[in-house]
């Protein structure tokens, strides 16, 4: 059977996949104009970007989109929240995804610039509320997500109540590695899935090689949750920087910008984060989700690849 198109406010999109937002420069132009080139909706992760920067992103992301669809991410946590969002509405960004933290005033400015938008939740209720505030769809997390996370539920335990508390269009995220995983979604009331993971392991995605090679190796045992300074739990793989947060030994951080809204500054995880990117993993954090040792097929190919393979497996699974 033919996969479903996912249709979010005027956009539709042919491969109902969204490439999850992955901040501090691991989800570039690069990667989500490839994403989008493909049929999916490619997404710019915004936190930590200057304004420039995004502005260039989404240009350079355009250029290779093909007319996809484009879309950001940015944390409601980050202090630069609202310039983000304005840089990328400037640009005429596509959608614009809200993760880690929940903003009520973001839908009035969506809906005063026409731009949709989409909020990251991970419960009913969070859903219901982006519905009555005018929210475009639902991206809706489980446990299984890498990144900042909301909740300790699975996504298949969520995911049917958020079905049932909006009939905006439901996307479901977290731990996706493989066609059947989609399809099981699909059949759980999803409208679309977003994957986010699985696209490390992309030659678009912008993370160093050392970063790329951590994935490769990743066992089960390496998949950790971690304190953020955010006041979030995170998930992330083990590194020796991730092992002292383990055991409450981080470094403190050395010249705070400020950065976060709220930050506990048990350590600086913009650093840690930046390190990784960079390919200095031993000083940093490589975020992941929790079935990244599940991926089959873990060598470095293009975005578009994993695509059609996921839209193969996928329709096998379904035929
Ligand atoms: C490296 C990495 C960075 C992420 N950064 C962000 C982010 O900046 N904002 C956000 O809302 N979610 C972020 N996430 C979550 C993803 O966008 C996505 O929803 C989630 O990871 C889906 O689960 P999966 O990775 O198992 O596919 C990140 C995930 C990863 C793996």
């Amino acid at each position: 059977m033919k996969l479903p198109e996912l249709k979010i406010a005027n956009f539709t999109a042919k491969v109902p996949i969204i490439q999850g937002g992955m901040a501090i420069r691991i989800s570039t132009g690069e990667l989500a104009g490839a994403v989008a080139a493909a049929g999916g909706i490619g997404v710019i992760g915004a936190s930590g970007m200057t304004f420039e920067e995004l502005a260039s992103e989404i240009r350079l992301a355009r250029a290779k989109a093909k007319g996809g669809i484009i879309g950001i991410n940015i944390m409601f946590a980050a202090r630069e929240f609202w310039g983000i969002v304005k840089t990328a509405i400037k640009e005429k960004i596509d959608l614009v995804f809200v993760g880690a933290g929940f903003s009520r005033d973001i839908f009035k400015v969506g809906q005063e610039n026409n731009t949709p938008i989409v909020p990251i939740v991970s419960s009913a209720r969070l859903a219901k509320t982006s519905d009555k505030l005018g929210a475009a769809a639902i991206v809706v997390e489980g446990t299984e997500a890498g990144g900042h996370l909301g909740t300790d539920r699975s996504i298949k335990e969520i995911l049917p109540e958020v079905r049932r508390a909006t009939s905006l269009p439901v996307v479901a995220a977290g731990g996706i590695t493989n066609g059947q995983d989609i399809v099981d979604l699909l059949k759980l009331g999803a409208n679309g899935v977003q994957i986010a993971t699985r696209f490390v392991l992309s030659t678009e995605c912008n993370a160093a090689l050392p970063y790329k090679k951590r994935y490769q190796e990743a066992t089960q045992d390496d998949v950790v949750k971690i304190s953020s300074p955010v006041g979030l739990p995170g998930r992330a793989l083990k590194t020796a920087f991730v092992e002292k947060l383990l055991r409450k030994d981080a470094p403190q951080p050395i010249g705070c910008d400020f950065c976060l809204k709220n930050c506990s500054l048990e350590y600086c995880i913009i650093q840690a984060l930046i390190n990784s990117q960079h390919g200095d993993i031993d000083n940093g954090i490589v975020f992941s989700g929790a079935n990244v040792w599940k991926i089959k097929d873990r060598s470095i190919k293009p975005a578009a690849e994993i695509i059609k393979e996921l839209v193969k497996e996928a329709e096998e699974v379904t035929a």
